[in-house]
């Protein structure tokens, strides 16, 4: 299969939807590879090592000059869409969630779209899971720039001046970013304390060290769903929990928000007022900004200060780590590429596949996904 990198275009996109290494796994297993020039410019990863393992640099015109498959981390821009060949194959995050005019464009344009936001949370396609990968990594930058912002140290320091107190850091949303920003929270030394509305998660908190705060009732107990993904809690349970928090969090001198559930606006969980009660110097990092925020005041792609507070809304914050990010991405879309070819290595999507199912979009100039249908 013919497979073309583009150049991301959205702005301040620093990811490329493949590395040297990746090429050189797709094109031991058959696959022509066709980079636009300068795609991994911004990830650290300089045209001549592509060429060094294998691929062929050009023009966009060349890169997508007979093209089976479209690897990219965003959607192409519309002008760049138009110039795709009928009937390819692109892969790439497309916030599909209740976009219908996307993938309505998609669909007009005769491309067979693929979201890797909807690789579906089952075992065998984890190592496709593009979400969990760049969440990851998310929610070690979240704790990194929220330790920049913060104008203390972390670790608790006993020096002959006197001790310096450790951090107190709270992670909302124990997901895979709020994991992460957990466990990177303990690595610098903070003390941490974080909430879910899955019971499930309350154990993964223990195992990583930090407390775990939340209205344990009923309604707690019963909201773990079969797809790994949170449900929506009662308004009794939300305003019990809201009360519990918002104690909480005018304690805290660090605050990392992940709380989603997919395809909803982000759940407000700190309002102005909990801002308000909140130490000067604290420092909120809300990953859920792209989705309107976790916090009432957060502004997307902007550190807001509110009463002493910062709130970082920073919504790439995979693209902070562009080289790992990239080497993430791009190989869960080789371990996504067997799905897309026959045995002979040409294009055959396995449309069938549960996988594939999940994810297409769009397919023969229709919408076919069922949210979006
Ligand atoms: P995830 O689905 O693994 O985790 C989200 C967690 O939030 C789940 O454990 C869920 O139970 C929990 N949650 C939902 N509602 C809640 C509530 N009301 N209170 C407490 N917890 C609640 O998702 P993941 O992959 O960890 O991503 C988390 C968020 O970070 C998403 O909003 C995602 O879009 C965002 N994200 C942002 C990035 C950025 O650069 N800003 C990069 C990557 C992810």
């Amino acid at each position: 299969m013919k497979i073309a990198i583009l150049k991301e275009r959205h702005a301040g996109e620093t990811r490329v939807a493949a590395t040297p290494d990746t090429v050189k796994k797709l094109v031991g297993a058959g696959h022509e590879i066709q980079i636009e020039k300068g795609a991994g410019a911004s990830a650290s990863l300089p045209d001549e090592l592509y060429e060094a393992a294998g691929a062929k640099l050009g023009t966009l015109a060349a890169t997508l000059k007979g093209a089976d498959a479209v690897y990219a981390v965003k959607s192409p821009d519309e002008a760049t869409l138009a110039k795709l060949p009928k009937g390819c194959v692109l892969v790439a995050l497309l916030e599909p969630h209740g976009d219908k005019a996307q993938a309505k464009a998609l669909a007009a344009a005769g491309i067979d779209a693929l979201a890797m936001e909807f690789t579906p949370r089952i075992t065998r396609a984890q190592a496709m899971d593009a979400l969990s990968s760049q969440s990851n990594l998310a929610g070690y930058r979240a704790v990194i720039e929220a330790s920049q912002i913060y104008h203390r140290a972390f670790p608790m320091m006993m020096t002959a001046a006197g001790t310096v107190a450790a951090a107190k850091a709270f992670v909302m949303g124990a997901g895979v970013a709020g994991l992460q920003a957990i466990a990177t929270a303990r690595r610098l030394g903070a003390v941490v304390t974080a909430t879910d509305v899955r019971p499930a998660a309350k154990e993964q908190v223990a195992s990583l060290g930090a407390k775990f705060i939340a209205v344990e009732d009923d309604e707690f107990k019963e909201a773990e769903t079969s797809g790994g993904y949170a449900k929506e809690m009662s308004k009794a349970y939300q305003a019990k929990q809201a009360e519990l928090v918002a104690n909480h969090i005018a304690k805290q001198d660090v605050v990392v928000t992940t709380a989603l559930i997919p395809g909803r606006p982000a759940p407000k969980l700190i309002t102005k007022e909990m801002v308000e009660r909140m130490k000067p110097g604290a420092v909120i990092v809300d990953l859920a900004a792209p989705a309107g925020g976790n916090c009432e005041l957060t502004k997307a792609d902007e550190i807001v200060e509110h009463n002493g507070v910062s709130i970082a809304g920073f919504s790439n914050l995979p693209g902070r780590l562009a080289a790992d990010a990239s080497s993430l991405y791009a190989r869960n879309l080789v371990n996504l590429t067997p799905l897309l070819v026959d045995d002979e290595g040409k294009k055959a999507p396995h449309w069938d596949d549960e996988i594939i199912v999940g994810m297409a979009l769009t397919r023969d100039g229709k919408v076919v996904h069922e949210t979006l249908k």
